[in-house]
């Protein structure tokens, strides 16, 4: 089988979380945030890391990935997500080590707890033909958009909520997000990039426990989820 690389974007400095130090090396029940994320990629199935940090964490990233379960490449970040994700895709390309890598993963090191039967659903779609491929939940909150004499209900049952790891064949995403780039179209997130341009996104169950640590409040809801595993 084709090995499957991930790209973790944590290069972001964590503004909304707080603290001195990136939100991916922020502790989480006593360990940092990146090693969870590494053990839940490789129980799914991924088989090594490039990790996109901002310059200068080189060393603490090394130390807070000393055990992990696979190996993993550093590269500097980007401004932004998208310029983080296409660094990582960067790497790759100018290292013969990820040539036989058809797929790869992209996932964000604040979804630390993803559990590894996530990325092996999203793993699998690909194996089984999808270009890309995102896992998705439900909404449980009923959603109102703002309209210009008020507001509307929308049917709920038609949206879902998208999370990472996103996968996607490799050469697919390259170009779409050079394509997004070129063409200053503003993305959230990979998967709009490889839609945008014209190929279906495959859509697979995710999971509570993947969420994103973005604010206190998350951090403690992951601590409160890590704890519960043990
Ligand atoms: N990220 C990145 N490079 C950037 C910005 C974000 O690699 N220039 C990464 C973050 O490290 C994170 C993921 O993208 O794992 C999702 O971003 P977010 O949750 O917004 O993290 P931060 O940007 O670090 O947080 P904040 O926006 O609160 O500063
Ligand atoms: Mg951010």
């Amino acid at each position: 089988m084709e090995p499957v690389v991930a790209v973790v974007v944590a290069a972001g400095a964590g503004v909304r979380l707080g603290g001195t130090e990136p939100k991916a090396l922020r502790l989480l029940n006593g360990r940092p945030l990146i090693s969870y994320c590494l053990e839940g990629l490789a129980a799914g199935g991924v088989d090594r890391v490039v990790v996109v940090i901002a310059a200068g964490t080189e060393a603490d990233f090394e130390a807070a990935l000393a055990d992990s379960p696979i190996p993993a490449a550093y590269v500097h970040g980007g401004q932004d997500r998208a310029a983080s994700v296409e660094a990582g895709l960067a790497a790759m390309a100018g290292d013969p080590a990820f040539d036989g890598c058809r797929y790869v993963l992209v996932h964000d090191a604040a979804r630390a707890l993803v559990p590894g039967p996530v990325v092996a659903r999203v793993i699998a779609a690909l194996r089984d033909g999808a270009s890309g491929c995102v896992p998705v939940m439900p909404v449980v909150d009923t959603v109102r958009q703002l309209t210009d004499d008020g507001s509307v209900v929308i049917d709920r049952s038609q949206l879902r909520l998208v999370q990472t790891p996103q996968g996607f064949e490799r050469s697919v995403l390259v170009a779409a997000l050079a394509q997004a780039r070129q063409g200053g179209l503003q993305i959230t997130d990979d998967a709009s990039a490889v839609a945008a341009a014209g190929v279906p996104i495959a859509l697979v169950e995710g999971s509570r426990d993947a969420l994103k640590v973005t604010e206190p409040l998350d951090l403690v809801l992951a601590e409160a989820i890590e704890r519960s595993r043990r």
